[in-house]
């Protein structure tokens, strides 16, 4: 592999998997208006892993919620694959978001009273896909994140950092493009953190699935390839995050992750 990313075969003329141009993002009306983004302008290429970070209140919900077409901006321009999504009505939206986004949250978002397999498939269930289908993507996915012979739990029987994986289980098998991860160890312990960290790491290193995170933690940026900073609603600092590259080398000349590890 060479050092840069590998663009397009044009030669890099295509436009970046994510462009935002000028993101304003108000919340609320009149005297209650309140501006969470002030004009982002942002390029995300295909395979980064970029953490985001900046003070509570900054705007990075709001950002991750725009580009997970999960809400529309109030101004500006989101170009995804080229495709203007801040013109997309609430189904167009919610096509683009099945197709190409997974999403993980600090809290897990899974379904109590149903096992990991269960809500792994969920996704698949609103996409249409046949019980054989969606059985053995589950698997497939749980494999992934380490959860062989949990199926049948509950999350109630998984500890935090297992549901956690569920949930990331849960975000990947569909396949999608993008995960977005907001704040996704903000409810574990510092080896789960790093257990879930390494995973995430996998997946964009392996299978080129682009991660973009929301984190306080420096430790858990510092997987990352690139880290953006907010601030009052804007972009403070977006730099390239040079110990990675020094993880990557330890790891391409050792050995791989997830089995790899102790305890
Ligand atoms: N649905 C909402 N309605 C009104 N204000 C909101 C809403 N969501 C977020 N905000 C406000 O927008 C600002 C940015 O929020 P958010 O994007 O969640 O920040 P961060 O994730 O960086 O902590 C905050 O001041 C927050 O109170
Ligand atoms: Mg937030």
């Amino acid at each position: 592999m060479s050092e840069a990313a590998p663009q397009a075969a044009d030669g890099g003329a295509s436009p970046p998997l994510i462009r935002l141009r000028n993101i304003v993002k108000v919340y609320g009306e009149g005297g209650l208006a309140f501006k969470a983004l002030k004009g982002v302008d942002l390029d995300i290429a295909q395979g980064e892993f970029v953490a985001i970070m900046g003070p509570s209140g900054s705007g990075k919900s709001t950002a991750m919620n725009t580009l997970g077409c999960l809400d529309r901006p109030t101004a500006g321009e989101y170009l995804f694959k080229g495709v203007h999504v801040e013109g997309l009505d609430r189904d167009e939206r919610a096509r683009l978001r099945r197709r190409y986004f997974g999403f993980v949250f600090q809290g897990f978002h899974l379904l109590p009273r149903t096992t990991a397999q269960e809500n792994v498939e969920l996704p698949l269930l609103y996409r249409g896909e046949s019980a054989a289908q969606r059985h053995q993507a589950a698997r497939r996915a749980l494999e992934a994140v380490g959860l062989n012979g949990w199926e049948h739990h509950t999350p109630a029987e998984l500890s935090g950092g297992q549901q956690q994986r569920v949930a990331i289980a849960r975000a990947i098998v569909s396949n999608p493009v993008v995960l977005l991860a907001d704040e996704p160890t903000g409810n574990l312990d510092t080896q789960r953190s790093e257990e879930i960290m390494e995973l995430l790491w996998k997946l964009n290193h392996e299978q080129g699935i682009t991660v973009l995170m929301v984190t306080h933690e420096p430790e858990m940026a510092a997987y990352a390839r690139r880290i953006v900073r907010f601030k009052d609603g804007l972009l403070d600092t977006d730099v390239p995050n040079a110990s990675v590259m020094l993880r990557a080398a330890a790891l391409s000349a050792g050995h791989g992750l997830a089995q790899g590890r102790e305890g």
